[in-house]
């Protein structure tokens, strides 16, 4: 196999890697910790400079997963000719690269829905007057929009894990 295709596909799952483990940490450990007591007073900027420093993270997971995506499928022997001819859907490999890129494209809304307007809403409400009803609704907004792209993610990766060994039936 070529060391360069090997080396796409370990950078495309160290992307994958690093985005949805990053998911995972948000709502699994940092957000249930900012709910303690002690944390009331610094839970909304911990949020928010946590969230900020992980959109770009995740946009340049984002970034080197279609490069990558790219180059796997150019070292399976596609081309664009492919795409636009459709021969890239045809087959199990076909169909489940399909699913696989729609939810990415689902993926992709909802992340630039929730880093762009949701979460920046929801934690200036939030920092402006925590118990408001406003901060309170943009606030579970952004963490539905969160735990659904990370269905969303393990969907995806679940597929991709198909897409290289084959339907299981
Ligand atoms: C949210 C975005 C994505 C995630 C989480 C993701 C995840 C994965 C994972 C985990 C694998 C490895 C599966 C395995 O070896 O068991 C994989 C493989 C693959 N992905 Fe993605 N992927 C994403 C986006 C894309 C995009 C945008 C493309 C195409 C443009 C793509 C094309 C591929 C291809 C062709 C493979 C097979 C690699 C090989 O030849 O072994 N992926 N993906």
């Amino acid at each position: 196999m070529h060391p360069s295709y090997l080396f796409s596909v370990w950078l495309h799952l160290l992307a994958a890697t690093v985005w949805i483990g990053g998911m995972v940490f948000l709502s699994a450990v940092l957000v249930p910790v900012t709910r303690r007591e002690e944390c009331r007073g610094i839970a909304a900027s911990l949020i928010q400079w946590t969230g900020r420093r992980f959109r770009w993270v995740g946009w340049l997971c984002f970034g080197v997963l279609f490069v990558t995506g790219v180059l796997n499928l150019a070292y399976r022997g596609f081309g664009w000719g492919d795409l636009w001819s459709g021969q890239l859907w045809q087959g199990d490999f076909g169909r489940v690269l399909a699913i696989k890129l729609l939810l990415v494209a689902v993926i992709l809304l909802i992340s630039a829905l929730h880093d762009f307007v949701m979460g920046p809403r929801a934690t200036a409400s939030w920092r402006h007057n925590p118990a408001s009803a406003d901060a309170v609704r943009l606030r579970r907004q952004a963490s539905w929009m969160g735990r659904v792209n990370l269905v969303l993610a393990l969907s995806v990766a679940a597929l991709a894990v198909t897409l290289v060994r084959g339907l299981p039936w």
